[in-house]
């Protein structure tokens, strides 16, 4: 039976886990999904991670490299919530995948190593989320082994991230000697994430915690304790949901502390599906009508299929098996037949969904990153981001005769937000743009199994890219008359500025103060 919508919505929680790599997050991610029971032994993440099972096997690279370049969603149950895990690629080689994910989360989870504290890529991914004003949630992870001081720690969020902090628990010791943590407002001890171990709760003071610690320690940890409770900021929920204040939880994934405490904070704090900024008006996540938007495209998910899943984050509404939906951009209708809800390996048909839900529809190219579904109405949901690429490469096939084949590959392969593919508007062959080098790589590999074409790359004369825009269209057709050996046009059609390098950007810049030229588009 369908869920009434408010109460499906209420109980959702979509979330990311953002990291540098190394810190943790492909072992918090297989032990949040084993207490919500979406995996049977901890180790399958892993094992994919490890390259013995990879759902995309197809992908030699991955495979080679060690790294996961797709991005997928897994949800979960844990007590009353149901929680979608949206993950990211951690190589920042695919930053931009990870940037569009980050727009289909609510809230998102800050994995810190005790012992390097705020690294490059956290900083990075931190800096995308605030934004978006998306509520974080910090854990700091291996406290098992040797870690900073518990309040460096913290100071070291605040500078860095300029953002205030609340310890919700407190490390009992750490390296060798780390017993559990001290939940700060239960004043309970917990062991261990197991149910018998989480359990004992005591007075505020603080000595059974500091009893579990060698004798030497404890006079001092008395004292830290006490100043925390004295000293750190208590925990302010709206300050949480609006991005200026993070709840910190310490834990060590692998052995299993801090991770229930984290979940259930999730739970607790974490926000339901907000409201989405459509272009016309904000779409409440209550509303009855379905509503949602496009953030990844996938081909090839399954070897034995050689489908392309588009994933869907569902913004309002209930999107149910077999109902028709309205794709804005075309103004075609859609059936929606097979909707699918993915788990940690498998997925299964989804046969209602809600908001904050995220969907794969599998289709044939009908789909594009940023479309808008709805039931009707004629929105465009924004925010999907689309990054200037920095690296311009033209293509070069070996066989000429198949020059039409090939700039359909190229289409499809924008389509999904592998590569960017720009046409010069002087009639040259394309160009293609990516984020980071591997792209190109990942690009390369799939050209040749899945369309056998094999091809090289050759620098492009440009090495910037950005679009352009002015506010009166007669200035923009004029700089594009008199620059067309520079422009080319996207996707969309939208025209986009091709510069040889940084001065010459700046030279234009300078010269056309009335043109935009923007790193970043927004999909639509
Ligand atoms: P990532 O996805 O963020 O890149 O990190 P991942 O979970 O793969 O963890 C990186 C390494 O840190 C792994 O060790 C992992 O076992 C270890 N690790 C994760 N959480 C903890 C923790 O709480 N405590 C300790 N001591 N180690 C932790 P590895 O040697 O690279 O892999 P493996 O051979 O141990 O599997």
């Amino acid at each position: 039976m369908a869920e009434d919508i408010e109460k499906a919505v209420a109980r959702r929680r979509t979330f990311a886990i953002i990291a540098h790599p190394d810190a943790g997050k492909t072992t918090l991610t297989e032990k949040l999904l084993l207490f919500g029971g979406a995996i049977q032994l901890a180790g399958e993440v892993k094992a994919k991670k490890d390259k013995i099972q990879t759902r995309s096997d197809w992908m030699k690279i991955e495979r080679e490299r060690g790294i996961s370049v797709v991005t997928s969603v897994m949800t979960f149950e844990y007590g009353d919530n149901v929680f979608n895990l949206l993950d990211t690629p951690g190589h920042e080689d695919f930053a931009d995948d990870t940037y569009r994910t980050l727009s289909a989360v609510d809230s998102a989870v800050m994995v810190i190593d005790a012992a390097k504290g705020i690294e490059p890529r956290t900083l990075k991914l931190f800096e995308v989320c605030r934004l978006r004003d998306i509520p974080i949630i910090t854990f700091v992870n291996k406290m098992d082994r040797e870690a900073r001081n518990t309040f460096e720690i913290l100071d070291e969020i605040e500078e860095k991230l300029a953002l205030d902090t609340a310890p919700i628990t407190w490390p009992i010791g750490q390296g060798k000697t780390f017993a559990g943590t001290y939940h700060l407002a239960q004043n309970a001890v917990r062991r261990g994430d197991d149910e018998k171990e989480r359990t004992e709760v005591h007075g505020p003071d603080s000595n059974r915690a500091a009893g579990l610690l060698p004798d030497n320690d404890r006079p001092a940890f008395i004292e830290e304790l006490e100043l925390a409770r004295e000293a750190c900021r208590p925990f302010d929920l709206q300050a949480f949901r609006e991005g200026h204040l993070t709840p910190v939880y310490f834990g060590s994934a692998l052995r299993n502390f801090g991770v229930r405490d984290l979940i259930e904070a999730l739970g607790e704090f974490g926000p339901a599906p907000r409201a989405q900024e459509a272009d016309t008006r904000k779409v409440e996540a209550t509303e009855e009508k379905m509503t949602s938007f496009v953030f990844k495209i996938q081909a090839n998910m399954d070897p034995n299929h050689r489908d392309r899943i588009a994933f869907v984050r569902v913004c309002s509404g209930e999107l149910k098996r077999g109902m028709k939906a309205k794709l804005v951009r075309t103004g075609k209708p859609m059936s929606l037949s097979a909707p699918q809800f993915f788990f940690a390996r498998s997925r299964i048909t989804a046969d209602e969904a809600y908001a904050g839900d995220v969907v794969g529809i599998p289709n044939h190219g009908t789909l594009r990153i940023g479309d808008t579904l709805t039931e009707g109405e004629d929105i465009l949901f924004r925010g999907v981001p689309n990054f200037a690429p920095e690296i311009l490469r033209r293509v070069r096939l070996g066989d000429a005769m198949k020059a039409k084949k090939l700039k359909e590959a190229l289409h499809q392969m924008a389509e999904e937000g592998v590569v960017q593919l720009f046409q010069p508007e002087d009639g040259s062959p394309a160009i293609v743009g990516v984020v980071g080098a591997l792209q190109i790589d990942v690009l390369k590999e799939r050209l040749s199994v899945e369309y056998t074409l094999p091809v090289d790359f050759e620098m492009a004369r440009f090495s910037i890219c950005r679009w352009i825009d002015a506010d009166d269209a007669a200035d923009l057709h004029r700089f594009i008359e008199s620059h067309r050996g520079d422009i080319a046009r996207d996707l969309d059609n939208d025209p986009v500025f091709l510069a040889q390098h940084e001065f010459s950007l700046n030279y234009e810049a300078e010269r056309w103060k009335m043109i935009r030229f923007a790193a970043i588009k927004d999909y639509q």
